[in-house]
């Protein structure tokens, strides 16, 4: 690779809607590993990551924070960037979507498209749930209700703005067909592509319903929806259609968009096809990995099954955490997240494996040698088995990283750290360190191990770059050793080490999985009381409400004989309208399973005479008829209402399956 050629990658930029989890990290990790290799290569990289703040989403948590939306999302992001600091993420670019260079840059993309036609004003047909004042589409609801309050939707319209993404079927089918490494991993191409030949319907870009997002200049009444917004930062962050940054030619196309499968739809379809009516390159690669799984499930906030990176790397430090992400998960599929996992991989690969090799090596450099060692002429095949092995390391593990197989890329190198291993052993230095005329070949020994370290150490920098920086110090070597330029097997002539710190202490198994579930325990009651305590609160807020809008004035008492005097039925409303001369009085016909009578009920400031018709209420039969409205009307009952805590009214309504005409008791 030449030494000026750029490499673009991009992470997804995150929802800052809560604090990120270890599935958010395991994304940042890998394309930081990648950036980290293409640097370490000489490449001019540009390492993308950020935040997706608009939406109704982070509106709503900002309003449950009794925050406005920015306020909410500057607190998550500077959590964020805490969070990629802790893990030695080495982005070059952070870029949050309320920016004002990339609204400018999103107003310039929408007005455009629009312009061009291939945005079009048409009309959003979903489902609208009033009191969470929210449209959701078909697959949203939840057995038919709203997700959110689990109440009733209607059949809703709303005037919205699409993209032409139909029109660009064609052209997609034949970029994955020229470009077989568009979409990777292979196996999920053909879901793309089955999605499209089932008909690419056009994306809805715009909400008037949503106020928190980038106005749409020519239409400030509707605010872009989030994709257009979100998918746009790939070009703004290089400076297209702003002034911030002057790296679009530089850069563009990405060499890769790495992003989680199930967003890998927005990036090789509704993105590709927003570059070509922009008449914009495309990026080379876009990866859509698995995820991590936590007791089945993909971790997430809501099913409340996350786990804390931070928490993690506080406890077994980042480079292990980094190292189990990248080494642990076949990338592309989906993996688990277990405790008892993650303390064997660290156990296994870095306490025993590369802990134990470096530590031993530096021990006997300095029990035999006084710590310097030099480069011995002369070689036996034992040697050249580990020489060869070391040498063939860089190709494989840049091989690895081109195609995106980074576990493998790990594995490869923990196998010159076992074959190294396994050297000590065979050729036994605490045996040749018995008589002095072994002295040439346990020097000799103890170099060849030196080399494997160092070329290792190289290698995982990208990887665990707290770790490689400490190999090279006990080595006696320092950070500028860390070059791929000097990875080649004895290019060092001699070492001076110096015995540090174990890299990775090893952990006891059963004591560490027994004080994790005791934590676990810990955490969950803490969050059943915490859950407790916001309910007895609410239901306490909730009280002097009620209390204060009872009336408890009572009526004198009645014998039951009289109480069985009232006739109550279920009826029900087969017509029912406004009245012209009254703004309080509903006019309802209802059917009481004999006949059919009018009451006038003054319930019309709370209830549309669309909300009852068809519904079954109990009424008062035998009240005496009343004349209303100057005798306009005569009302023939009265129907059950109660009011309600905040000065409404409520109809309780019968089921479909009770009888007109029932009686009540
Ligand atoms: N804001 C959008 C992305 C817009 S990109 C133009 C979004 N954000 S998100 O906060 O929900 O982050 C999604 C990404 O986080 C996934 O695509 C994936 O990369 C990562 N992950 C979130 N949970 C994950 C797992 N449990 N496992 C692996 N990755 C996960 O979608």
């Amino acid at each position: 690779m030449s030494e000026h050629k750029t490499f673009y990658i991009t992470t997804p930029i995150y929802y800052p809607s809560d604090k990120l989890h270890i599935g958010h990290s395991y994304t940042t990790v890998a394309c930081d590993a990648l950036a980290r290799f293409k640097r370490m290569q000489g490449c001019d990289v540009m390492f993308l990551t950020g935040t997706d703040e608009h939406g109704q989403k982070i509106q709503d948590k900002a309003a449950d924070a009794g925050v406005t939306p920015k306020e909410y999302v500057d607190k998550i992001v500077a959590t964020v960037k805490d969070l990629w600091k802790l893990m030695d993420i080495s982005y070059d670019r952070f870029i949050r979507t309320t920016d004002d260079y990339h609204m400018e840059s999103c107003q310039k993309i929408f007005t455009k498209l629009y312009e061009q036609g291939d945005i079009y004003k048409g009309e959003y047909t979903g489902h609208y749930c009033k009191p969470c004042e929210s449209f959701w589409t078909d697959s949203q609801l939840v057995d038919g209700k709203c997700p959110e309050c689990g109440r009733e939707v209607y059949d809703a319209h709303e005037e919205a703005y699409f993209f032409k993404t139909g029109k660009y079927a064609d052209r997609l089918l034949k970029l994955y067909e020229e470009n077989p490494q568009f979409i990777q991993p292979e196996s999920r191409k053909n879901e793309m592509i089955a999605f499209i030949k089932q008909g690419l319907q056009d994306t809805c870009v715009s909400r008037t319903s949503v106020k928190w997002g980038i106005p749409v200049p020519f239409d400030p009444k509707h605010t872009m929806y989030v994709w257009v917004d979100a998918l746009s930062n790939y070009i703004s962050a290089l400076g297209y259609g702003n002034e911030k940054y002057d790296e679009y030619s530089k850069f563009w196309p990405a060499d890769l968009h790495m992003v989680g499968k199930e967003i890998l739809r927005f990036h090789t379809i509704l993105w590709p096809a927003m570059l070509m009516a922009l008449d914009l390159p495309l990026p080379k690669r876009v990866f859509g990995h698995g995820w991590l799984l936590m007791n089945g499930g993909k971790m997430s906030k809501s099913v409340g099954n996350v786990v804390d990176p931070v928490i993690l790397c506080d406890r077994y430090g980042v480079d292990a955490i980094r190292y189990f992400l990248l080494r642990e998960i076949p990338f592309g599929n989906d993996g688990m997240f277990t405790n008892e996992a993650l303390i064997n991989r660290i156990n296994s690969d870095l306490a025993n494996d590369l802990g134990n090799l470096l530590s031993r090596t530096v021990a006997m450099c300095e029990k035999y040698f006084g710590g310097t060692v030099h480069k011995v002429a002369g070689t036996e095949a034992i040697d050249t088995e580990l020489e060869t092995m070391t040498s063939e390391l860089l190709g494989k593990v840049t091989a690895d990283m081109d195609s995106l197989t980074i576990p493998q890329a790990l594995m490869e190198i923990f196998a010159v750290i076992q074959r190294a291993n396994k050297y000590i052993d065979e050729t036994a230095p605490w045996a040749l360190a018995k008589d002095e005329a072994n002295r040439a070949r346990l020097e000799s020994v103890l170099y060849h191990l030196c080399e494997a370290l160092r070329v290792c150490g190289i290698l995982l920098n990208a990887y665990l770059p707290s770790t490689a920086p400490k190999m090279m110090e006990q080595l006696g070597l320092d950070a500028s050793a860390i070059d791929v330029e000097k990875a080649a097997y004895g290019a060092q002539e001699s070492y001076t080490v110096h015995k540090g710190e174990a890299l990775f202490p090893r952990i006891d198994v059963a004591k560490e999985i027994a004080h994790l579930k005791e934590e676990d325990e810990k955490r969950k009651a803490a969050a059943e009381a915490a859950k407790k305590a916001k309910e007895e609160a609410e239901k306490k807020a909730a009280a002097p409400a009620e209390e204060s809008n009872v009336d408890f004035t009572h009526e004198a008492e009645i014998s039951y004989d009289d109480f069985c005097k009232v006739e109550l039925r279920v009826a029900e409303v087969r017509a029912c309208e406004n009245l012209k001369e009254s703004k309080k009085l509903l006019h309802l016909t209802v059917f009481d399973g004999e006949r059919e009578r009018c009451i006038l009920s003054g319930i019309a400031k709370w209830f549309k005479p669309e909300d009852l018709i068809g519904k079954k209420l109990g009424i008062v039969c035998n009240l005496a008829p009343r004349p209303m409205m100057k005798g306009k009307y005569v009302s023939e009952g009265m129907i059950f209402a109660a009011d309600t805590a905040d000065g409404g009214c409520s109809i309780p309504f019968y089921s479909d399956d009770t009888p007109v005409g029932a009686r009540i008791h």
